[in-house]
């Protein structure tokens, strides 16, 4: 199946001479939820706008639903719902009609029932004929994900949507990004909280610099890269590891006083008894022991902090 979003040699460059995206290539499938993780500046908002057509690339292109964003704006905005990361809303409409106006926007008849239904989902429907000025931070960040979800759209972006909501209501925003899933919407999502990506991603992309690093299947990068490490503090320093011990993931470390050992998440209770036992019969005896595992928090800060 073709990609719902193809992102093509995508390159922008602001008008001040500021390279933010140097050739990003990325493809969407529909039904996916990606998390795109980066450090502030790194491009996520421009590479956003641009997919959702509110702000022109400097070259290179992207399709959604096989339509240019340039060329064909109208066709691809309309199954777009954007969630963007600045609180931009008129502070004197109520809840209600902030939204439903919002649905109107995008060329869809009113709604009322749907309304109801996203402002319910989002806890906001005993707020629905607040005024947006009498809301806290967080009930307004949810307005901007109700009024992206007024319009019934196809592919939703959410940029920072759990920024200053509390972790309740961010469980139930979870919630409500895995129903959309279900119902066939396309989710990508940027957050600096990486539970977030740990918790609702399918797939996980990391962007530094203006460049994607990688995209990989969630459990597959923390496969790969999540590493299970085990600590062995030892009794007496040693001077160098027994030869039989070479190449099996075994360092010394921390002059001579303790071993690290990289193992496999999938054999840990065998390998790791053979090598207590090995050790034992070389003479090498620890007074303490500990696990580490990584997880996508170290893995990112490995990636991003590599590059710098
Ligand atoms: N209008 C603009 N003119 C010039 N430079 C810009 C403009 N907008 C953004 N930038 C620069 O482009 C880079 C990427 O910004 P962008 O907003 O895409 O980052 P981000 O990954 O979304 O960061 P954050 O996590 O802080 O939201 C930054 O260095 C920023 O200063
Ligand atoms: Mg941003």
């Amino acid at each position: 199946m073709a990609p719902i979003i193809s992102v093509q040699n995508l390159t922008k460059t602001y008008s001040n001479g500021f390279e933010a995206l140097k050739g990003i290539n990325l493809d969407v499938e529909k039904g996916e939820i990606l998390a795109l993780l980066g450090p502030n500046g790194a491009g996520k908002t421009t590479l956003i706008s641009i997919i959702c057509g509110i702000a022109n690339p400097s070259g290179g292109r992207v399709l959604v639903a096989g339509h240019d964003v340039v060329k064909d704006f109208r066709a691809t905005r309309g199954m777009i719902g954007l969630v963007p990361q600045e609180l931009t809303t008129d502070q004197f409409e109520t809840v209600f009609n902030t939204v439903s106006f919002s649905r109107g926007l995008h060329g869809k008849k009113s709604n009322p029932a749907h309304i109801e239904k996203v402002l319910r989902a989002l806890s906001l429907w005993d707020k629905k004929d607040n005024m947006l000025r009498q809301l806290s931070g967080g009930m307004k960040r949810r307005v901007l994900i109700a009024k992206a979800l007024s319009h019934e759209p196809d592919i939703l972006f959410l940029d920072e949507p759990t920024a200053g909501v509390d972790v309740t209501l961010r469980k139930d925003m979870w919630h409500v990004v895995e129903e959309l899933r279900a119902s066939g919407v396309t989710i990508i999502l940027t957050t600096h909280y990486i539970e977030e990506a740990e918790e609702i991603a399918d797939r996980v992309g990391v962007i530094n610099g203006g460049e994607l690093l990688l995209v990989e299947d969630k459990a597959a990068l923390m496969a790969k890269l999540g590493r299970k490490q085990l600590i062995l503090d030892l009794t007496e320093p040693l001077r160098r590891l027994p030869d039989c011990f070479s190449g099996n993931g075994l360092t010394l470390e921390a002059d001579g006083n303790r071993l690290t050992y990289d193992f496999d998440a999938g054999n840990e209770q065998e390998s790791i008894a053979a090598l207590l036992t090995r050790l034992g019969e070389n003479n090498i005896h620890f007074k303490d022991l500990s696990t580490r595992q990584s997880s996508l928090e170290d893995i990112f800060v490995a990636l991003v902090g590599a590059d710098k």
